[in-house]
């Protein structure tokens, strides 16, 4: 029986790549892709009403490039906010983020909270950003944080351990996706996604158009998901 669709977890990869491609700079394939990722949002939502849709729009990991490309991301990110805050209120769309955004500039920061804010009580879609994520640092300050409740520890089970992850009013990715054809998560999401189906696909993020989106769709529906359990 095909288990209902409520999140779709994905990694946009391949910016840099596609712009390689095209003899461009990088920023113009982050340029591209951040546009791809509203537009792919606004797809999930409204054709395949989808509860919960997840970016991995920057990780722990990313910081170590250079500093001009790290600001033209964060800088991107920040004027499609914007740009899209009417549209977030228009449709009910809630924003979530997923990671310490308080280490991000305090334009950006201000942004997110402004957005989370006014959005917060939306429910029927949700849009999630992790950024600044990455899932060794989530796990480490969740461990943190359950201690300072030392009563829990003894009968701690994972119900009550992923209380303290950033995910914790998220429901567990379905499906994650990574574009560009690389077959790995990269610290994404590594325990919420220990039962999710995988989709892989060798598209490069900014050429991943709503078609490509709907064929992976189309594939999850087709898996098997046991969670563990016997046909
Ligand atoms: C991966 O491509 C992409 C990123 C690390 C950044 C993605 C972020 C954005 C597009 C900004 C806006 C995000 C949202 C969700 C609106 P890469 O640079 O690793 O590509 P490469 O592997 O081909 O070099």
């Amino acid at each position: 029986m095909e288990t209902p669709l409520k999140h779709v977890a994905l990694i946009l990869d391949g910016n840099g790549r596609w712009a390689k491609q095209r003899h461009l700079p990088r920023s113009d394939g982050h340029k591209e892709g951040a546009k791809r990722a509203f537009e792919i949002a606004q797809h999930a939502f409204q054709h395949w009403h989808i509860p919960f849709l997840t970016f991995y729009a920057f990780s722990t990991e990313n910081w170590q490039r250079p500093k001009l490309e790290v600001s033209t991301i964060f800088r991107l990110l920040s004027m499609h906010l914007k740009k899209q805050r009417e549209n977030f209120v228009k449709e009910k769309i809630r924003l979530h983020t997923l990671g310490d955004i308080a280490q991000l500039s305090s334009n950006l920061y201000a942004t997110l909270m402004d957005i989370k804010q006014t959005t917060s009580q939306f429910t029927k879609y949700n849009l999630v950003l992790a950024l600044n994520y990455g899932a060794r640092e989530e796990v480490l300050r969740a461990i943190k944080l359950c201690t300072q409740v030392p009563s829990i520890i003894p009968s701690l089970d994972w119900n009550t351990f992923s209380r303290y992850l950033y995910t914790a009013d998220i429901p567990d990715p379905d499906l994650v996706i990574r574009t560009s054809g690389e077959i790995r998560l990269s610290n994404y999401l590594c325990l919420q996604s220990a039962y999710s189906e995988l989709y892989f696909t060798p598209t490069y993020w900014p050429d991943f158009n709503k078609e490509a989106f709907d064929l992976a769709i189309e594939n999850y529906k087709k898996r098997e998901r046991r969670f563990g359990n016997a046909e």
